[in-house]
């Protein structure tokens, strides 16, 4: 039986814009096992980063959280995030669980050396002993399969967007996080240097077992990586469950949109096909599915009622937000003359 790492319950988010509210994330409940590896997937705006960024409640200040709570739970206590005091907090941040969010590749300090950034980590949370920090920071560069001494010495305008991500990785081990949660960490970066990321961060897991929340929008890198997926759509949490479940028999019609919209990674080569239209407005909140307007199963039920996220009757742990949905989903789906064929 899996232990609970990360408890969300019922977590909503909204931002207060310029001219209205933004409904960010709607009623999210959301369990994260110790030491699995759950990608967080969904088209953009979908609210993955406002998650990201909650779990270690580094929300901005335009943001309010209106309802629900995130646990997380270390040596057998349970630590409530929203109710921790900023100081405690900081010395989670980096220590327990790091998160390194989207474009975090150009937040190093570009008139710091690489060797400041790993020393600065570390006396924030209380190491004095420089040799021993660089010791461990020439540890780690080398297992990211870095020359460490060149790059301990170089500032990160030397080093390529590749070696950035790897010397933030390394930068996120210092100090033995139980959780790390990388928000689109390959994106900027090209295919093949993607996949050595990717690779990496599986030996990384392995060696360091630590608990890895990936946040994507790329499908294809959450089915490389992941035990579990949690897809997103507008806000909510639609579907959640094993990887394998959730590629071979995705209950959403959601889920099975993004899979026919995916092109293969390995195998013969199929159709690709687009979801069409757009994700909602989210200075709404949905009286019934947010998924209505795009979908080819909806009928009446689902514009006035939400679709609970609920488990699907087969499989421990598979879950569905859909009035619709069924084991046959991917089939109707493919079959459909609703997807616009684009290849
Ligand atoms: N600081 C902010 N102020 C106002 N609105 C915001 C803010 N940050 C995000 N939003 C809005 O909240 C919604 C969710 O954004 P979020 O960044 O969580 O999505 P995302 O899934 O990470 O998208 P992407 O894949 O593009 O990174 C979007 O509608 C976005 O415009
Ligand atoms: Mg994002």
């Amino acid at each position: 039986m899996a232990t609970k790492h990360i408890i969300v319950d019922d977590l909503s988010v909204e931002y207060l814009g310029a001219t209205k509210k933004i409904y960010a994330l709607q009623h999210v409940s959301l369990d994260i096992n110790r030491g699995e590896s759950i990608a967080l997937v969904g088209e953009s705006g979908c609210g993955k980063s406002t998650l990201g960024v909650s779990f270690i409640n580094l929300l901005p200040l335009n943001s309010r959280i209106t309802s629900g709570t995130i646990k997380f739970i270390s040596n057998s206590k349970e630590i409530d995030i929203f109710k921790t005091p900023t100081s405690e907090l900081q010395k989670l941040r980096w220590s327990k669980i790091v998160m390194m969010a989207q474009g975090a590749l150009n937040a190093f300090n570009p008139v710091m050396r690489i060797r400041d950034h790993f020393i600065d980590t570390a006396y924030s949370h209380g190491w004095k002993n420089k040799t021993e920090i660089l010791n461990k920071a020439r540890y780690l560069l080398k297992r990211v399969h870095l020359d460490s001494e060149r790059v301990l010495s170089s500032f990160p305008h030397e080093l390529s967007g590749g070696m950035r991500q790897r010397v933030l990785l390394s930068l996120g081990l210092l100090l033995n996080p139980e959780v790390v949660i990388l928000d689109e960490p390959t994106t900027a970066l090209d295919i093949l240097t993607q996949r050595n990321i990717i690779e990496l961060l599986k030996e990384l897991k392995k060696e360091f077992n630590f608990t890895l929340i990936f946040i994507t929008h790329d499908l294809s890198l959450a089915a490389e990586l992941a035990d579990r997926v949690a897809v997103m759509y507008a806000g909510k949490a639609v579907e959640v469950g094993d990887v394998y479940d959730i590629f071979a028999t995705p209950y959403h019609p959601y889920t099975a949109g993004l899979i026919t919209s995916t092109p293969k990674l390995r195998g013969e080569s199929t159709e690709v096909t687009s979801i069409p239209g757009s994700p909602p407005n989210l200075s709404e909140i949905f009286k019934g599915c947010p998924f209505y307007e795009r979908c080819p199963l909806r009928s009446n039920v689902c514009i006035n009622s939400q679709p609970k996220l609920t488990a699907v009757e087969e499989k421990d742990g598979h879950l569905v937000a859909c009035h619709h949905a069924s084991k046959n989903t991917l089939e109707h789906i493919k079959q459909g003359d609703w997807l616009s064929t684009i290849q």
